[in-house]
């Protein structure tokens, strides 16, 4: 059954204590058949945010479930702990179930529940703009909001559940392998293609908030951003940038933007390069355990990227070397480019997909007869992978599935250093770096 037309007048009463209406010009509000996208402007305007009425004429309202309060806490289970996925600077996200018990009609499936933190520092902005943006885009590599739920002072999001957690877990998992070189520029590749969808809008999305804990894997190790409360609307017409007060995460914001709070496309593609620098070495932006000169990833990788040489000598030891030379080269330059002081001169997100589908198809990674990858004790018996699994590797190809290798932690463990309430664009305060340390 499709889903219900819904008008966001008659369910979200409460939401939205909008006094006079906002005229019509200056909302541009998204009619059905229109191809505008709703803009986010209009959400951080505090003398006229979005009306209920203005928002049930869009195609949001027609994307997406409406769920009460009472329906979210019984399919988790009353948001219990065994059910906990992660969580960051929003609040708390559970795993649950829906059914055509839940909505008749509804397709079977397993859901994920974001819940605002009442006590945190984010709110009705970021969750407003999550909905606005995942209630109108959809994207094979942007996760699918499903639905939402608003009652009072509560705020939830419900998305589809993606089975392998986040990167920052896959990529540095404390008693597991790491994993293979293949399926990082997998990763990369989605993720890339998510980033150039958004930036090739025809109002382009700034995500501003581009990391591993972010980047969200389905079972195949599909990639698929999340996590769209601090995105932003792009530069328009002859603007070159827009200016914001800086929010995002250290190690992962462009040094421009930190330093003027000037806003661009080329801010997500350093924060990729960011990325891209983590998947090579299999370091973390920032890590306070690491010597001195090495705890900020970038001023310490970058200048191994350029000379093909020295690459070697960051590349991440638990690949074993089984990765294609040409492949890693081709990564570094991307990531030197993508970490350029200069926006100007680095890649378009399009350019970077296009690299890393390129060393998708090569097929150099050395041989060997294959790689044992251990799996991580379950916390969850449906999550239990049953059987040891492999990576064949048959003359220097990779060949079969990446399979079940990890389990996600789900480890209650709140992300740190996520600023939000940051200084005006002026300000040249440096942040203490606690971002990423565990
Ligand atoms: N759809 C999902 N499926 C599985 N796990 C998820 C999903 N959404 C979020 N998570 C887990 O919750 C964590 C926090 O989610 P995120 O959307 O980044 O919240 P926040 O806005 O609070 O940072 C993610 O890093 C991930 O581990
Ligand atoms: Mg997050």
């Amino acid at each position: 059954m499709a889903i219900k037309n819904i008008t966001w007048k008659s369910y979200l009463p409460t939401c939205f204590k909008v006094k006079c209406l906002p005229s019509e010009s200056r909302l541009r509000v998204l009619k059905q058949d229109s191809i505008q996208r709703l803009s986010l402007a209009d959400i951080s305007d505090p003398g006229s945010p979005l009306s209920a009425s203005d928002l049930s004429n869009s195609v949001i309202a027609s994307n997406l479930h409406i769920f009460t309060l009472a329906e979210l806490k019984e399919i988790t289970n009353d948001f219990s702990s065994s059910n906990f996925l992660g969580e960051g600077g929003f609040g708390p996200v559970h795993k649950g179930f829906i059914d055509d018990k839940c909505r008749p009609g509804m397709e079977a499936q397993p859901v994920a529940v974001k819940l605002l933190d009442l006590d945190g520092t984010q709110g009705h902005r970021e969750w407003m703009t999550e909905v606005v943006l995942l209630g109108q885009l959809r994207h094979p590599h942007l996760v699918k909001l499903i639905g939402y739920c608003c009652e009072d002072e509560h705020r939830l999001l419900v998305y589809e559940y993606m089975a392998r957690g986040n990167l920052q877990n896959q990529l540095f998992p404390r008693y597991t392998s790491s994993l293979p070189w293949l399926t990082r520029i997998k990763i990369a590749s989605g993720a890339a293609k998510g980033l150039a969808f958004l930036h090739g809008e025809e109002k382009p999305v700034i995500y501003r908030d581009f990391k591993t804990s972010n980047i969200l894997l389905d079972s195949d190790y599909t990639a698929k951003l999340s996590d769209f409360g601090l995105a932003k609307d792009g530069p328009e017409g002859n603007e070159t940038h827009v200016s914001t007060r800086v929010m995002g995460t250290h190690g992962y914001a462009a040094p421009e933007y930190v330093m003027t709070g000037h806003l661009t496309t080329m801010n997500d593609v350093y924060s990729f390069g960011v990325v891209l620098l983590e998947l090579l070495t299999g370091k973390r932006a920032l890590d306070k355990s690491r010597p001195a000169r090495e705890q900020n990833l970038v001023k310490w990788a970058r200048p191994f990227l350029k000379d093909p040489h020295k690459l070697d000598r960051i590349m991440d030891p638990r690949l074993e070397g089984q990765y294609s030379m040409e492949g890693a080269k081709k990564v570094a330059s991307l990531a030197f480019q993508c970490l350029s002081h200069n926006p100007k001169s680095r890649p378009t997100m399009n350019n970077a997909v296009k690299i890393l589908e390129l060393v998708l198809n090569l097929n150099d990674i050395p041989v060997s007869s294959f790689v044992y990858i251990a799996p991580m004790e379950c916390k969850r018996k449906e999550d239990d992978p049953k059987a040891i699994q492999y990576e064949e590797i048959n003359e220097g190809k990779l060949k079969g599935n990446v399979n079940q290798i990890h389990q996600e932690k789900g480890e209650r463990k709140k992300e740190k250093g996520y600023y939000r309430h940051m200084h005006q664009p002026s300000s040249r305060a440096v942040y203490s770096d606690t971002a990423c340390s565990v």
